[in-house]
């Protein structure tokens, strides 16, 4: 991952996970986020409308948009394509790697055990997503893989809410925690902006102290 995502993800924090049904939100969507005080976002390939809303919010500017779930080279490459400035997997896969070192395009690889680790440090790729952390053991599985890879940074993702996000953000490998609980389908589809924007602003206001 190239200096500049682990800056941006560094000084974030807090990476919003979204699952997003219709390209229609993605403008309330990024304007609620970017109010909230998130600087960066990750859109999951899980939906049709994904690569709209990349390129939508994108378009829209604000936060810095990646795209997540990208699990096939294929998606990555649709993903670079939409304007994604970087790219999560929840596991490592090295056609999804290759893509995106080809394109310049910071990866964030998925690991959940150590070899994965290991092969996602001999693939260059030093800063991982630690999926699914909660069911992995949480800050305890975190603790347990930064003893024997220190250079490895990660981005605990997967059930974590904001009652457990602190624990995560206060290890010194922790570049910084996802979670998909500010900004839900069902706030989407409801509508709910400022319901996004207040746990937003609560996740990132909780994340500096
Ligand atoms: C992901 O793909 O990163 C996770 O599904 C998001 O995790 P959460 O929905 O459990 O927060």
């Amino acid at each position: 991952m190239s200096a500049d995502a682990v800056s941006v993800l560094s000084v974030a924090r807090i990476l919003p996970v979204l699952t997003v049904p219709s390209a229609s939100m993605a403008v309330p969507l990024a304007e609620a986020l970017a109010m909230g005080g998130a600087l960066c976002a990750e859109v999951t390939f899980r939906t049709w409308a994904a690569e709209d809303v990349v390129k939508k919010m994108v378009g829209h500017g604000g936060i810095v948009v990646g795209a997540g779930t990208v699990v096939t080279a294929e998606q990555a490459e649709r993903a670079v394509a939409a304007g994604a400035r970087f790219v999560v997997s929840p596991g490592f896969d090295v056609g999804v790697v290759a893509v995106c070192r080809a394109a310049g395009i910071p990866v964030v690889p998925g690991i959940a055990t150590a070899t994965e680790l290991m092969k996602a440090l001999r693939a260059g790729t030093d800063t991982v997503k630690l999926f699914p952390a909660e069911p992995l053991g949480g800050i305890r599985m975190v603790r347990a893989l930064a003893a024997p890879f220190p250079q490895a940074r990660f981005v605990p993702t997967g059930s974590i809410g904001p009652e457990q996000a602190p624990a995560y953000l206060a290890h010194p490998s922790v570049v910084a925690v996802g979670g998909s609980w500010m900004a839900t389908p069902r706030h989407m589809q409801r509508g709910e902006w400022a319901e996004v924007r207040r746990l937003t602003a609560e996740a990132v206001q909780r994340s500096a102290t």
